[in-house]
Order: structure tokens, then C-alpha cells, then sequence
């Protein structure tokens, strides 16, 4: 039997590299700091970091405008730090995923400045660039993610460019062979270094319609302003699949890469990124969970859904939170993050954890003169800086995160959560945390097992995960009342391995299961168990 590899059987880590650790006292985390604190995610227990980007940038938007994909930025270190993070993590047996950014560049990047030099410049086509249309405006009604439409004019040759995200931000042409050609040797570059694979940003966007149709009116009515119109004609379109199979290839060259993208589409189209035959993604991100409401049907249908729409062969994965939405803990309250918790690394697929999260980190408030995100300034309300505030290592000054001030505040609960006060509590959702991921790497069930939905009624959630020689059940409430779950053939029985409180661990189980407001338990059963 081979065994499984390690972007299936593991757990991967998710660092926003400006909040994590400031090495230099400059208030924005970096690469050394990373390093340092390496082994926090190691008693984690995860196997992978996927580290936001660090790339040269203007920080337009905060490193997701690069202007040199094969340069560390200065904020953050240089290539000899580079190379020490990644043979530091490879020494403590983590693999190192990077953030590829290949939709859109900055506007500083060498190769728009060329393009946008003239109509007739040898990389003119790299980019999108179309007359204005008959009025004398934008081409089309294509709108950018921030609000307003996604073409910018350009004075100096009176066309327009696209731009899905900031005016600051040009989508890179990819029906041009030269542009994919120049990424596939950036992503080569990159595993060269050691890299162990990518996440691929905003890669459902790569190509826009080749008739730069109008997309049509959101039949929604509340829609916010920048989803007024359907992204029909500039993101999911058919091409696209042929680009990520040859994205693929590229990984293919070097042994044991993960290719993960970040896509944000309904599942019956998501799954369309596994690619034919298995050819496209290792990891379509599943974000279902971010936006699913408390409710045990809904979140088994949509455990359902997932698991009856996979192809064959394709490996599932899991997310609670990104740098892009609000904390899971803000979400849905301290208490039912440690379900969220319990749920997000006993089903089946790959979990990653957004840094934070294992500690319970809340969605900060933030006051408006220190809102960073260009989105909190081009849509107010809509602001992604309360879930990327400094990590919560201690209760000293800044949190243990920096010698100076933060680029972003640290929350106001650090000091009443941080990772040294948790690892010293058994109960703490850190070492929930810690014991989740612990008996995910002890039992087979966990990690390859089935999962076979038991029930779902009312605040109850309850499955199983199985081999043929293990099996473990998963008993959760979603709500504040006490839940008795009663087994009537009796022949119920088996072991706590982990509970939400962390005080039933090791507990024996017979006949039924009393769970209290907001707990879980994850059951080993016995052999002789007859379930439903
Ligand atoms: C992705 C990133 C997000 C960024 C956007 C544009 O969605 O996760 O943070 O704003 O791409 O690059």
C-alpha cells in the first residue's frame, strides 16, 4: 500500500507574514520571524505552511501587487532568508507552499511599465488594453472586486486596461504564450529554492471572455455595489482549464509539489478544477464553511454535497478562515469555535488553519484612522484588516510580536488570549487544537477513512469516520443546550480520544452520549459497535 501524500495526510498552516513575527523591531513581521517561530506551528502539530505573499511589491495591496515575482521584498528580508526559512522548515519536516500571483501584477512591474509605453511595445499584449468603447467610456461594464469598473485609462495612448482588483493592480493577459511561459519559469524558479508548492491566487479570474462581453445585471436586488453585475464573462471561463493543466505540468516536474488554488464558486463548479483525469488542481480550496450558518442540516448537506461531487480520486479540503474574511471565532462565538474546530480537522480532506484561529483570535475592531486594507477605504464596512492583526504570542508589550508599533493594532483581548497563557491551560482550544491534530496523525480513520453521515436534526451533528479496522464517531453540538444522543441496540461503546473542554478525554462511552451546550467529542468505537 503507498502511503498517502503529504498535502493529503497533513495539516497546512496559513501565515500572513506581516502579522506573524517582526524580527526588527520595524512593526511588520518577516522571514526571520517566521523562522523563530517556526516551532509553534511544528507543536501545532501541522506539516505545511502556506505563507501570504513576500514578494517585491509597492504594497498597493499588500504584497498582492508584485512588481518583481523572483525578489524578497525588503519589508520582509531577503533571498538569504529565504533560503534559511526553507531549509529551516524542511529541518523541522514542514513543507513550504508559496503565494503564486499570476492574474495580476503591479503597476510598477517592469513589464507593464513596457506594455504600458506604448500601443506598439513588444509586451503591449501582456496585458489588456482596448479602446474605449462607442461613448467614448470603459470598453464594457466589467467591474474590479473594489468597487467601480475594472478598466483604467491610460492618458499616454488613450486605451484602457483591465484590472480585476486596484487600478494599481493590471490582470495579466493569459491567452498570450509569452506571459505563461514567463510564470511557468517563475513557479520553476521557486521549487528550484525549495518551494513545495503554490497557491495559486484569484486563479478562477486568469482569463476574461474573448469578446469582452457586458456581464449580466445580478438578478439579486441586495447585492452589494461591486456584485451588481455577474462575473459571467471575466472569471470561470472554459479556457481556463487548459491554463491550470499546464500549470500542473510545470509542478509535475519536480517530485512531490501540491498545486492549491483559491477559487470562490459553488461546488457542482468548483469541482470542474480538479481538472480531467485529475490533471488540474491537487486542492481546489473548498471555502463552503466560511459562509455556512450554525446549522446541523445545513452544514451535513453541505459535508454531502462536497463528498457526492468530488470526482474520482479527487481529495477534499476544508477552511475556516483567511486573511480575506472575518476570524471564525467573531464568526460563531468562542464557545462554537472549538466546534468549528473539532469539525474543521475530523472530516475528510485536507484542513488548513489560518494563523490565529488556533488560539481563538476574534475579528479586531479597528479604528478608522488605522484601517490599512484598500477595500476598508474603497467599500467601507467591507474591510479585511480586523482578521490580519498581529499574532497573539504573549501578554507582554505588542503581544510578543514586535519592539515597536504594529503596522496594524493588536486586538485588546491579547493579553487574556495569546498562545504562552493557552499552552499552559489543558483546556485551552490551542491544545484542542493540538489534540485534534494529534489523533488525526494516530488514527488512520481520521486522516483516510470514509465519512458516513449519521445525523443531523436540530443542533446535533453526528458522523463517523471509518477503515475497515477503525472506527471513530464524531458527536457535535452546535448549540448552547445540553444534547443526550441515545443508541438503542446498546452495543454502542467506545472511547473518548478527544472532547471540546478537554476533561472527558479517555471517558468510556455506552449506549449514549450526553453532550453538553457547545461540546463535541470524538469517540474511538469498539470493534463490537453496531451503528445504524
Ligand atoms: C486574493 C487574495 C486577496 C487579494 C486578491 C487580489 O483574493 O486572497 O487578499 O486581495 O486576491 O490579489
Amino acid at each position: 500500500m503507498t502511503s498517502a501524500p503529504w498535502w493529503q495526510s497533513g495539516v497546512i498552516y496559513q501565515i500572513y507574514p506581516r502579522s506573524f513575527q517582526d524580527s526588527r523591531g520595524t512593526g511588520v513581521g518577516d522571514l526571520q520571524g517566521i523562522i523563530q517561530r517556526l516551532t509553534h506551528v511544528v507543536e501545532l502539530g501541522a506539516n505545511a505552511i502556506w505563507i501570504n505573499p513576500f514578494f517585491q511589491s509597492p504594497m498597493a495591496e499588500f504584497g498582492y501587487d508584485i512588481a518583481d515575482y523572483r525578489a524578497i521584498d525588503p519589508a520582509f528580508g531577503d533571498m538569504a532568508d529565504f533560503d534559511e526559512l526553507v531549509a529551516a522548515a524542511h529541518g523541522h519536516g514542514l513543507k513550504v507552499i508559496l503565494d503564486l500571483v499570476p492574474n495580476h501584477t503591479s503597476d510598477q512591474h517592469p513589464w507593464f511599465i513596457e506594455s504600458r509605453s506604448s500601443r506598439n511595445s513588444r509586451k503591449r499584449d501582456w496585458y489588456i488594453w482596448r479602446n474605449p468603447g462607442d461613448s467614448g467610456g470603459p470598453p464594457n461594464n466589467w467591474l474590479s472586486e473594489f468597487g467601480r469598473s475594472a478598466w483604467t485609462c491610460d492618458a499616454g495612448s488613450g486605451q484602457y486596461y483591465y484590472h480585476a482588483f486596484l487600478a494599481a493592480q493590471p490582470d495579466l493577459n493569459w491567452r498570450n504564450r509569452d506571459v505563461r511561459d514567463a510564470i511557468y519559469e517563475v513557479m520553476r524558479f521557486w521549487m528550484r529554492r525549495g518551494a513545495d508548492g503554490f497557491r495559486i491566487d484569484v486563479v478562477w479570474h486568469l482569463i476574461k471572455d474573448d469578446q469582452f462581453r457586458d456581464n449580466p445585471i445580478n438578478p439579486d436586488a441586495g447585492a452589494p455595489p461591486h456584485e451588481c453585475l455577474l462575473p459571467l464573462y471575466t472569471t470561470d471561463r472554459p479556457e481556463l482549464h487548459q491554463v491550470i493543466a499546464e500549470m500542473r505540468q510545470v509542478v509535475d516536474e519536480f517530485p512531490d509539489r501540491v498545486l492549491i488554488g483559491e477559487i470562490y464558486l459553488p461546488i457542482e463548479r468548483l469541482v470542474a478544477y480538479y481538472g480531467q483525469n485529475l490533471g488540474g488542481l491537487h486542492l481546489p480550496f473548498n471555502f463552503s464553511l466560511l459562509s455556512s450558518p450554525r446549522d446541523a442540516r445545513v452544514i451535513a448537506k453541505l459535508i454531502d454535497e462536497h463528498e457526492s461531487y468530488l470526482p474520482d480520486g479527487g481529495w477534499p479540503n476544508w477552511v475556516l478562515g483567511n486573511h480575506d474574511r472575518p476570524r471564525i471565532a467573531s464568526r460563531v462565538g468562542a464557545a462554537q469555535a472549538r466546534i468549528a474546530a473539532m469539525l474543521l480537522l475530523t472530516l475528510r480532506g485536507t484542513p488548513t488553519i489560518y494563523y490565529g484561529d488556533e488560539i481563538g483570535m476574534k475579528q479586531a475592531r479597528i479604528a478608522p484612522d488605522r484601517l490599512r486594507d484598500p477595500l476598508a477605504k474603497s467599500m467601507s464596512g467591507l474591510g479585511r484588516d480586523g482578521c490580519r492583526t498581529p499574532m497573539q504570542w504573549d501578554e507582554t508589550e505588542r503581544a510578543g510580536f514586535s519592539r515597536s508599533q504594529a503596522w496594524l493594532p493588536i486586538s485588546s483581548d491579547f493579553q487574556t488570549c495569546n498562545v504562552a497563557l493557552q499552552r499552559n491551560e489543558s483546556t485551552s482550544i490551542y491544545n484542542l487544537y493540538r489534540r485534534l491534530i494529534r489523533a488525526r496523525r494516530e488514527r488512520r480513520a481520521l486522516t483516510r477513512g470514509h465519512y458516513r453521515p449519521l445525523k443531523a436534526t436540530g443542533n446535533l451533528l453526528l458522523f463517523v469516520r471509518e477503515t475497515k479496522t477503525e472506527r471513530i464517531l464524531v458527536a457535535l453540538n452546535l448549540g448552547n443546550d445540553p444534547i443526550s444522543v441515545s443508541f438503542p441496540s446498546e452495543r454502542l461503546s467506545g472511547q473518548v480520544l478527544v472532547s471540546a473542554f478537554g476533561d472527558r478525554d479517555r471517558e468510556r462511552l455506552r449506549t449514549t452520549i450526553d453532550l453538553r451546550g457547545n461540546e463535541g467529542v470524538v469517540v474511538e468505537l469498539d470493534k463490537a459497535t453496531v451503528l445504524p
